[in-house]
């Protein structure tokens, strides 16, 4: 009730100060200093985190527990489809918002965060983009309560990086899609009950092949593989989808045949955002924990935050965290002003996944043999920091992507 509140509040005033203010303007004033709306939606955030999620988020961990309850009360809050209009369901906010929200969420628990961040960008994305009114009506509104959450099938045992290489098949079967296949380290299996995955109805027409297909789960034809046993962001789950002679109406094609490459990479770059930021909140709250630490702990007679050894650590966190900030807004503006934004996602989330694990390292560092035990949460920082720089594009993808985007800029 409390969080439903909340969300009325913010959406009366959003509607009512984006009316006024021309986008050129708002985009530069946001870079210096937030507007009201989006300040009241990084703060709610911030207290649900800090509130709800810090608390709880080394015994999800430990346990493996998915976040259930705490995404419901996210669902409450609007922040399970952010970007998605209220008239199917969402909170009609734009993609700055959803990037604060992505940051402080994670910044209490890093594996609520990917549930957050699959459910908004990588399932309900492609729908919103590319799916007719039934299709949204049907695999959005009732993705937007955090009651069902969704999940996006592209990588496969074979190919990760080489998303263009997919050989999961689809075929026409009088009025069916009959999928073939496996698709591999897929966020939110577990618990979804519905994903996009991607086939090539053509494997010889390479990348062109490729068309996106809405699958429900669960579903006969499709099965589970095993919970995959983790480094960090153990509280969502991850493992194999299986396809195995899986039917599905003809009409569940997303977009049109041949079209899926060109979906997951537009999907890629606005989800390189959602990623950036959850590995924003990673990266600040390594700062956190050792700023509150160098102030706390003493050592050759002085809180150990009076030492240049330390404070050089701090401010090299900080200045990394700021910068990679800057480049996740400004990335998420380009998108909310529709113009392109590819290069600008690459940098952003390798920018901020880099920020993330250089962070939580130099915190273990700070807080010396505390970082390396669980009593603190720094060792669970570092390790849920080191997926960032994997999922959604490596790092080595997302310097190929920004290079690819320069050349064609310098293009004689
Ligand atoms: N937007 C629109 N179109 C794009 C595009 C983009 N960002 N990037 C490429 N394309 C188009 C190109 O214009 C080209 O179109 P034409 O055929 O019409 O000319 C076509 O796609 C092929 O482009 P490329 O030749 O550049 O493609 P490629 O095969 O060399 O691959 C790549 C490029 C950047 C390496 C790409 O494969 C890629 O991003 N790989 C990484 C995949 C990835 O991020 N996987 C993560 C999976 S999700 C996940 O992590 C799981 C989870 O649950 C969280």
């Amino acid at each position: 009730m409390v969080y439903c509140a909340h969300r009325f509040l913010l959406l009366f005033k959003i509607r009512f100060k984006m009316a006024l203010i021309p986008f050129s303007s708002r985009a530069l004033s946001q870079l210096a200093e937030l507007p009201e709306m989006h300040q009241m939606m990084r703060q709610t955030c911030r207290d649900y985190a800090a509130k709800e999620l810090a608390p709880i988020a080394a015994t999800l961990d430990k346990n493996h527990t998915y976040p259930a309850k705490q995404i419901l009360e996210l669902g409450a809050m609007g922040v399970m489809a952010v970007e998605v209009p209220e008239e199917l369901g969402g909170t009609g906010m734009d993609y700055l918002a959803y990037s604060l929200a992505m940051e402080e969420i994670s910044r209490g628990c890093a594996s609520t965060g990917v549930v957050v961040s699959v459910n908004n960008s990588l399932y309900i994305g492609p729908i919103l983009k590319y799916g007719n009114e039934e299709q949204k009506k049907q695999w959005i509104t009732p993705f937007t309560t955090g009651e069902k959450v969704g999940c996006f099938a592209l990588s496969e045992p074979g190919n990760g990086s080489d998303a263009g290489a997919a050989s999961t098949m689809a075929h026409q079967d009088g009025d069916e899609w009959v999928l073939n296949g496996t698709k591999a380290w897929i966020t939110n299996s577990w618990e979804a009950s519905a994903t996009v995955v991607f086939a090539t109805t053509d494997k010889a027409l390479k990348h062109k092949g490729i068309s996106a297909f809405l699958v429900p789960m669960p579903h006969p034809g499709l099965s589970l593989g095993k919970k995959e046993e983790k480094l960090g962001i153990r509280a969502s789950s991850t493992a194999n989808i299986i396809l195995e002679d899986c039917r599905i109406p003809l009409g569940n094609l997303l977009g049109s045949r041949g079209a899926g490459f060109k979906i997951a990479m537009q999907t890629l770059d606005s989800g390189r955002i959602g990623i950036a930021s959850q590995a924003l909140g990673i990266a600040q709250a390594a700062l956190d924990c050792a700023a509150d630490y160098a102030h706390k702990r003493t050592a050759f007679g002085a809180p150990i935050g009076k030492m240049q050894a330390i404070q050089f650590k701090l401010a090299d966190m900080a200045l990394a965290i700021e910068s990679a900030r800057l480049l996740t807004w400004k990335a998420a503006l380009l998108k909310d002003a529709k113009k392109p934004f590819t290069k600008e996602a690459a940098m952003a989330k390798l920018a901020a996944s880099e920020a993330a694990t250089f962070s939580a390292h130099q915190s273990i560092q700070i807080l010396g043999g505390m970082g390396f035990v669980t009593d603190m949460p720094a060792e669970r920082h570092y390790r849920d920091a080191r997926i960032t720089e994997i999922y959604e594009g490596t790092s080595e993808i997302q310097r190929l992507v920004i290079a690819n985007q320069v050349l064609k800029e310098y293009q004689p």
